[in-house]
């Protein structure tokens, strides 16, 4: 065998430095501009302060991106279908399903969730608390078995493979390279993107509260029962789980909608999985009432398909359960008080919520 010379060497050591100077790396991002702009969220006067994780403060870039990966069915295995195939936008982001099915048409045994103001509940996410944050949660459907039934390694190839992502990633988080696409940037976006679906605040009830204008006699009775105000009517004891502003307190309660005697029976535990405590079984996360209009049919099951059966089941005190909330019991309502009821929480509609542009998808 013949021996190279050392000059050999080093002259084919010199054409590989000067090929790899010719030849930048096409991962690098660093010739796109970061420059972040900081996003405040605008809430109705009445609305608590939004808690933002100092790791993940709010910019335009990163809403942009988190809106995205939101309406991009990227995340689901086959590409069909993304996280608001569930959760729409016209829909109040619920779907109008009682249980969710996922890409390979299999049922979820849940209700999809309103997303509306998401980012204020701080005690758990899911109907059970079983996600801490909104960083946490999303990183559940791509892997979800029935929802998005994909896997975060691959949709991170997938997405520093993309012509527009790695720019994207660089603009909101400031990355030098698409190897720094991570699943873990992803949901930060997608949680920024999240905190921004607010109440407007121009439901009647809001407006109402500002003196702009007048509850009509019915809404007015119902409003009076709702919070337990007394003057001539029964209290309807709502207020105490779903109390203003967002109207719910996010606990975690068994409202007897089950017709079952052991607590070991619930078809779902809820609560009770997550905390391996026998007397959570049944209970779930209270659910906002605003924007009810919209979300269709109710209950983590979505069992009651309109308001009046709800109510009903209110008026009925429902089924008796060492757990069930001692504010849930047989109700004292006329057919017209029920009535007046539901005319009061129908002022918690909000359409304005449903068409304002910057919630829609962003490949139309
Ligand atoms: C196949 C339907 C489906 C898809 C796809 C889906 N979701 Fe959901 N989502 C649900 C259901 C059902 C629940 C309630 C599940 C539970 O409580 O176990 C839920 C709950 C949530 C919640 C909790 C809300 C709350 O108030 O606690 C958030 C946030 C959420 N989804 C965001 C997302 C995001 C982000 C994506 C995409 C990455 C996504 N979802 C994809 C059906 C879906
Ligand atoms: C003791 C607490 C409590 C009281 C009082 C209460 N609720 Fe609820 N409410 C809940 C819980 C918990 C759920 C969710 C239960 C589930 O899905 O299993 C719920 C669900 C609902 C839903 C379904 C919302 C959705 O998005 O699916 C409506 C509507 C509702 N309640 C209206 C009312 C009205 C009206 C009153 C007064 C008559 C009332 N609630 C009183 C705890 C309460």
């Amino acid at each position: 065998m013949r021996r190279v010379p050392a000059y050999g060497l080093l002259f084919i050591l010199f054409v590989l430095m000067e090929c790899s100077k010719d030849k930048p790396d096409p991962g690098d991002l660093t010739s796109f501009v970061y420059h972040p702009q900081p996003f405040e969220v605008v809430a109705p006067a009445t609305f608590p302060q939004m808690e933002i994780p100092a790791d993940n403060p709010m910019t335009v870039e990163g809403i942009d991106l988190g809106r995205r990966l939101f309406f991009d069915p990227i995340l689901s295995a086959d590409s069909t279908m993304s996280c608001s195939s569930c959760h729409l936008p016209n829909a109040s982001f619920t779907d109008d399903l009682s249980v969710s099915p996922g890409i390979d048409g299999i049922n979820g045994r849940r209700s999809a969730m309103s997303l509306l103001n998401v980012g204020y509940y701080t005690r758990g996410l899911f109907w059970d608390g079983r996600a801490g944050s909104l960083e946490e949660q999303a990183l559940f459907p791509v892997e979800d078995e029935i929802e998005l039934h994909n896997s975060w390694s691959k949709v991170v190839e997938d997405l520093k493979k993309h012509p527009d992502y790695p720019r994207l990633f660089r603009e909101a988080f400031g990355i030098a390279h698409v190897d720094e696409i991570s699943k873990e940037l992803a949901a930060k976006a997608i949680a920024q993107f999240e905190r921004t679906l607010v109440s407007t605040g121009k439901a009647k009830y809001d407006r109402v509260q500002r003196q702009e204008t007048f509850f009509t006699d019915e809404e007015l009775n119902g409003y009076i029962m709702f919070f337990d105000l007394g003057s001539g009517f029964p209290d309807a004891e709502c207020a105490h789980c779903h109390n203003a502003p967002l109207f719910t307190t996010n606990e975690y309660i068994n409202n007897g909608i089950e017709d079952i005697q052991d607590l070991n029976a619930f078809p779902d535990p809820g609560r009770g999985a997550i905390t391996a405590k026998f007397i959570d079984n049944g209970r779930f996360r209270v659910p906002t009432l605003r924007n009810l209009a919209y979300t269709a049919p109710y209950m983590h099951d979505g069992r009651f398909k309109n308001l009046d059966e709800v109510l009903d089941h209110y008026l009925s005190g429902g089924h008796n359960q060492l757990n069930k909330d001692a504010l849930i019991y047989p109700l004292k309502l006329t057919a017209e008080q029920k009535s007046d009821l539901k005319a009061f929480i129908l002022t918690l509609t909000d359409p304005d919520f449903l068409t304002i542009p910057a919630y829609q998808s962003p490949f139309n």
